[in-house]
């Protein structure tokens, strides 16, 4: 985001594209998708190995996933994303300040991976990731996927509500908010070129209030497009909020804790009045620097399309929502 000089977001989703795609040898990652289980009709598979590792692929070691298709979030009105761009044009500042992280986010350990569900509730627990998928049954969403820069994509996610983590927990009284914390090792997550990891507020941490992680939107995605989630995506398991702001949904979550008082988060501390805690997505209160009344709808197909189109109140959630922020 700002700090970290990216273009400034009218310029973002043409010219970024078009070097994403001048950059990643489309031809050869297009081959890799043969055969490879994409979109609505990958749900309900059985757990089977399809891609195969290579330098060039950013869809290396992923695993297909069985899930039941919620028909409440289903593709509506804009179409899902391709998914190539969603697994090639990422932010994960951890693993550096362009759009273009898939190669190095390939570092991030994922197996074994744990998740610490700790603070103000009745059911601590450390759950490992087969702990996690066989407590919690999967399901598969298409969502909006707003980011704060102005573009936007459609993705279906695969996972499950948080909702049903926080029943497990038992929050006692005295917790309000939930603390969400991304895995960080300076030796691996070496942040963004140019600036000195050690001045920024790592780990990423983000947050939301009880209420919003109780809301049935409010989802943990173990998946993508039928498989595992590609590392640079937040594997092997992240927030999806799809109200808010993309930033909001932390990637590679490793504690989860219930707390009484609002947490320091990543961005809105790093820059408190262009970030907020809350940042629901509003497209009358515009970002400090740009509009936010629309925005550049990335894809659908592998040729990096764009169309501009009306930002809607809550990313077109608030009937589900709204009612959280009377
Ligand atoms: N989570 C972590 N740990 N680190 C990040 O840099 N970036 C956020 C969010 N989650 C980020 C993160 C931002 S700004 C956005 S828009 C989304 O992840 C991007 O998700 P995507 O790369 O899957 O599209």
């Amino acid at each position: 985001m700002a700090f970290i000089r990216i273009p400034k977001p009218w310029h973002l989703p043409e010219n970024r594209i078009t070097s994403e795609s001048a950059y990643f040898n489309r031809r050869r990652f297009l081959k890799t998708l043969t055969g490879a289980s994409i979109g609505l009709s990958a749900t309900a598979l059985t757990g089977c190995q399809t891609a195969q590792g290579s330098d060039d692929n950013p869809l290396v070691g992923l695993v297909n996933l069985s899930a039941t298709a919620n028909p409440d979030f289903v593709e509506g009105d804009r179409p899902i994303t391709g998914r190539e761009l969603a697994s090639t044009y990422n932010n994960f500042y951890e693993f550096g300040g362009t759009k273009n992280i898939w190669r190095a986010a390939q570092n991030l350990p994922t197996d074994p991976w744990t998740v610490e569900v700790s603070g103000l509730i009745k059911n601590p627990k450390t759950y490992d990731l087969d702990d996690l998928t066989r407590t919690f049954d999967l399901e598969e969403r298409v969502h909006r996927f707003r980011c704060v820069e102005a573009w936007s994509m459609v993705v279906p996610w695969i996972g499950f509500p948080m909702r049903k983590l926080l029943e497990a927990a038992e929050p006692t009284a005295e917790a309000k908010f939930v603390r969400f914390t991304s895995y960080y090792d300076e030796s691996i997550t070496t942040g963004p070129g140019g600036f000195r990891t050690q001045s920024l507020p790592w780990p990423y941490i983000e947050g939301l209030r009880i209420d919003e992680m109780a809301n049935d939107l409010a989802f943990f995605a173990v998946g993508m497009y039928g498989q595992t989630l590609p590392k640079q995506n937040g594997a092997p398991i992240r927030m999806v909020v799809p109200w808010k702001y993309g930033f909001k949904g932390g990637k590679s979550i490793v504690k989860i804790e219930f707390i009484a008082e609002q947490p320091a988060t990543y961005w809105n501390t790093l820059i408190p009045n262009e970030y907020k805690f809350e940042s629901n997505v509003e497209p009358d209160v515009p970002h400090p620097r740009w509009s936010q009344a629309q925005e550049k709808l990335l894809g659908p197909g592998p040729d990096f399309s764009v169309e501009l189109v009306p930002t809607l109140p809550y990313n077109g959630y608030g009937d589900h929502v709204a009612q959280l922020y009377i």
